[in-house]
């Protein structure tokens, strides 16, 4: 196993440096709002009556963050959509939001082609590819992020937009404040998070190590640590290349919990990742505690973390921080680079044969 403190062995497995990424997350939540506030919507916009935001993997995460932050503020509904095909409620009258890190991903593009022909307005988020010469050749607005990095290591420059276009198109309050506050507690956060941060003092490198061989189990709510827990769980999969799964309550509590019963002497190198949530339902905090109670038995540890900061972004991203930097330092720690995802690739190039 690599150690943790051992800044030169890192860097020698993290060749594409997604540590310095995440490091820079922070200025690049800021750099995102920036690009999105000078891109100009320049199409008269009467209000939608629905959002539709298109994307997949690292780049459709987003959408779920967004919908996670603003189910309860917005009095239209929000839909995600992964998959080639839009939901038949699609019409004219929906706002659509076409997020591609790459530009290139097939379902997006299939996606965003049907919502062009329906005749409806399609603002792309993206650095390039064909996306972005489809949207220039329907004139229709593109907002141009920096490429050269893993698309999920792109979540700000990817998410930030997103809000500033509601806000632009007057759908949502400002969100000038909570993205600043977020901000500034990320960059507190990285003082803890980051590799020059010793392991006796950094929760990250401490949980991956006591992850190393274990399957992870992630658990959110269906507040806003649901989504939180399917980053994680995501991020276990392509930075650390392990097996993962999330759940969430309190729809987990009317199956998955009975699950847990036989099969102990697989289920004991399985990991429990819990998220609690000051805002969580009074019932829910009650489910976890009570789950907890049920289960913990057949897990090898258990782990809880509650989320800090006032607003829902700021929350949501206390807990997504962390589980970037432990991810990818498990990768670190069992000697891999956290950044290619090889199998991706590949079945991208497969589907593209003809
Ligand atoms: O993290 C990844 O590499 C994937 O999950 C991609 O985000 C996903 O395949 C979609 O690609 P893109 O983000 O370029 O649209």
């Amino acid at each position: 196993m690599i150690e943790l403190d051992d800044i030169k062995a890192i860097k020698k497995i993290d060749k594409k440096n997604m540590l310095g990424a995440l490091e820079l997350f922070p200025e690049q939540c800021e750099e995102a709002e920036k690009i999105a506030r000078k891109t100009r919507l320049s199409v008269l916009f009467k209000k939608p009556r629905s959002i539709i935001i298109l994307g997949m993997g690292g780049s459709g995460i987003s959408g779920d963050i967004v919908k996670a932050i603003l189910s309860e503020e917005l009095d239209i509904p929000i839909f995600v959509n992964k998959d080639y095909k839009l939901p038949k409620f699609a019409n004219k009258n929906s706002l659509f939001l076409a997020v591609s890190y790459s530009g290139n991903t097939e379902e997006t593009l299939s996606a965003f082609e049907q919502a062009v022909s329906l005749g409806a307005f399609v603002i792309s988020i993206t650095s390039g590819g064909e996306l972005a010469k489809k949207a220039r050749n329907s004139n229709l607005p593109v907002m141009t992020i920096p490429g050269g990095l893993q698309p999920r290591a792109a979540l700000g420059y990817l998410l930030i937009p997103i809000f500033v276009v509601l806000e632009k198109l007057g759908l949502i309050k400002s969100k000038v404040d909570e993205i600043k506050n977020t901000v500034d507690s990320l960059k507190q956060t990285r003082e803890t998070l980051s590799p020059g941060n010793p392991l006796n003092k950094n929760l990250a490198k401490q949980l991956a190590e006591r992850l190393v061989g274990k399957i992870p189990v992630v658990y959110g709510s269906c507040g806003i640590t649901g989504v939180a827990a399917l980053r994680w769980k995501c991020q276990f999969n392509e930075n650390s290349k392990v097996p993962a799964f999330y759940n969430i309550f309190p729809e987990l509590n009317h199956n998955e919990t009975v699950g847990w019963e036989l099969l102990k002497d697989i289920t004991e190198r399985f990991f429990l990742i819990i998220f609690k949530d000051d805002q969580d339902h009074p019932q829910v905090k009650k489910r976890i505690d009570i789950t907890k109670s049920l289960i913990q038995e057949h897990f090898d540890s258990v782990f809880e973390t509650w989320t800090k900061g006032e607003s829902k972004l700021e929350r949501i991203f206390s807990i997504i921080y962390l589980g970037d930097f432990v991810s990818t330092y498990l990768a670190v720690a069992e000697g891999i680079d956290p950044s290619p995802v090889e199998r991706i690739s590949l079945l991208k190039k497969e589907l593209a044969k003809e």
